[in-house]
């Protein structure tokens, strides 16, 4: 009997989620930087890259929406439905204000800054979602698309700002 056979070194290993999250990692990076027209193929390409991939891929997760996701049916001319307070204030302290607190042209920390807009004018156009430039921006029909350098909002999440906007963007 001699001395037990010495172990031998493993072989590295290539671990194939590593190559995925590359992969994964390198197609986001392509996808952001196809420039788009307005809603063209790409824009869709991109907001599917980005959505699957996303969050997964930068190691963090959106957050679970919350209980509200059920996005009421406005009745045209009928009582607003969506809230300022309730549903869009909360979207801006959780994705926006790091930078719209005070940086980036345009504050996002009240109704009043909000309606105020950036330089180069409103970011709300009452009644018109999708001329206003919040909403373009979510949406990534303008680029940069916010929030800047991070997945999109969850498309319940767009979709309230947008009826909001559809309702007159009250204060409410
Ligand atoms: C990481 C920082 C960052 C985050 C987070 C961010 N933004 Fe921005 N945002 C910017 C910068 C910088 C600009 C100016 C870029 C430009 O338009 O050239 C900008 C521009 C905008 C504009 C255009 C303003 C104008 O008229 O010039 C809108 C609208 C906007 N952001 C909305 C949002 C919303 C809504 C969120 C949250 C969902 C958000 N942003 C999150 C940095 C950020």
């Amino acid at each position: 009997m001699g001395s037990p056979a010495p172990m031998k070194p493993r072989p590295p290993r290539r671990r194939p989620w590593m190559v995925g999250a590359a992969v994964g990692l390198a197609l986001v990076a392509l996808a952001g930087c196809v420039p788009m027209g307005p809603m063209g193929p790409g824009h869709m390409r991109r907001m599917m890259g980005r959505g699957m991939m996303g969050p997964g891929m930068m190691g963090g997760r959106l957050e679970p929406p919350p209980a509200v996701t059920v996005v009421p049916t406005a009745t045209p001319g009928g009582p607003a439905t969506v809230s300022y307070r309730r549903d869009i204030q909360p979207l801006f302290d959780a994705y926006c204000v790091a930078c719209h607190g005070g940086q980036a042209g345009l504050w996002l920390t009240s109704y009043e800054h909000l309606m105020a807009g950036s330089r180069h004018g409103p970011v709300v156009i009452p009644g018109d979602p999708e001329a206003s430039e919040l909403v373009r921006r979510l949406t990534g029909a303008s680029q940069p698309a916010m929030p800047l350098g991070g997945p999109p909002l969850p498309p319940d999440r767009i979709e309230l700002v947008r009826r909001w906007i559809a309702e007159g963007a009250p204060k409410n």
